[in-house]
């Protein structure tokens, strides 16, 4: 296998709070064990066009504590085809790059797992907020899309406590529930509805009466984007049936506001030590493997392994949010 002298890095997919902060650190970690390295503009869509910048350790000053992704992103469809990544590998040919590391959720690490198939030198980060990516406790942005959510629960609270109501709050995850468990716990909700545990309308409106009747001065309910009815549908159901809840119904969809916040310490932590592991383990030799936080470590897991599965949701976060 050759040396490595040249790296590029991108981001792709939806953005995640610590994306730059894992860039920084592939850009700075290079610089300091004599790896040059090429950031790609807007993911796999630059990539293929070839748009490359160079990232000396000054070029990422300042974005370490800035939200989104200062690279840019693209979800690019088209990245599924033989005929689309080959572009790819050109262009990272005609540049001498000898390694890409892919910053990005599940579609993300899949394409990445499809280029080091075709003779890429790959090695991915797993950031997304859902938390969805096998092979790492917690993926990077998540902790921070999940503060975003909480403080917006503290905040429905104020408002419905004042006026006694009770809010259906759908938050993100495509079709997982983990920010939806996650922030029911940590929010202090009375019920959680998620893709992964099916809750008919009359347990929901048995939940949300419970708290009615012990005397609470409202009710949250938790909905992951990705439930068989989301917030809108379900409201819907109790339009005529409020009685029967105690409270009148609300709904707030948090959407992508809790995307674009700018990283906690958490993220700026694990984005650090995800990019500076990237190179790291690329100069090691290791390569065809995503690098997550297991535990207090950071493990490698195949490629091909975070392509074919799906993180399972920890279920156990379902009944913790009932029983408290
Ligand atoms: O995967 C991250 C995520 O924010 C999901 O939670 C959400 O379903 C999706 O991206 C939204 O995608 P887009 O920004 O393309 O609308």
């Amino acid at each position: 296998m050759s040396a490595l002298r040249r790296v590029a890095v991108l981001t792709s997919g939806g953005d995640a709070p610590g994306m730059n902060a894992a860039v920084r650190a592939v850009a700075r970690t290079g610089a300091h064990r004599g790896v040059e390295v090429l950031g790609v503009r807007q993911g796999y869509g630059g990539l293929v066009r070839g748009e490359f910048v160079e990232l000396g350790p000054r070029a990422v000053a300042g974005v370490i504590q800035r939200g989104g992704t200062f690279l840019g992103t693209s979800r690019l469809l088209e990245f599924r085809e033989a005929s689309v990544r080959a572009l790819a590998l050109e262009q990272l040919r005609a540049r001498a790059v000898d390694a890409l590391i892919v910053i990005g959720g599940n579609g993300t690490q899949s394409g990445a797992a499809a280029l080091a198939r075709e003779g890429a030198r790959v090695v991915g980060i797993a950031s997304t907020i859902d938390n969805d990516v096998e092979g790492c406790d917690v993926s990077l942005g998540t902790t921070t899309a999940l503060d975003i959510a909480i403080e917006a629960i503290d905040r429905l609270k104020v408002t419905a406590a004042s006026i006694g109501r009770a809010f259906l709050v759908e938050v993100m995850g495509r079709d997982s529930g983990y920010l939806a468990l996650a922030a029911a716990v940590a929010g202090g909700a009375e019920a959680v509805v998620v893709p992964e545990r099916a809750t008919s309308p009359e347990e929901l409106a048995a939940a949300i009466r419970k708290a009615h009747e012990v005397g609470k001065a409202h009710a949250i309910v938790v909905v992951a984007e990705g439930a068989a009815l989301n917030a809108e549908e379900l409201s819907r159901v109790f339009v005529e049936r409020h009685a029967e809840l105690g409270f009148e119904l609300r709904v707030t969809r948090l959407g992508h506001v809790q995307r674009g916040g700018a990283p906690g310490a958490f993220d700026r932590l694990l984005g650090s030590r995800l990019g500076a592991c990237a190179v790291e383990r690329l100069l090691a030799g290791e390569h065809g493997v995503v690098v997550g936080l297991r535990g207090a470590d950071i493990a490698s897991t195949p490629l091909d392994a975070v392509a074919e599965h799906r993180k399972p949701v920890p279920l156990y976060l379902f009944d913790l949010a009932a029983t408290l």
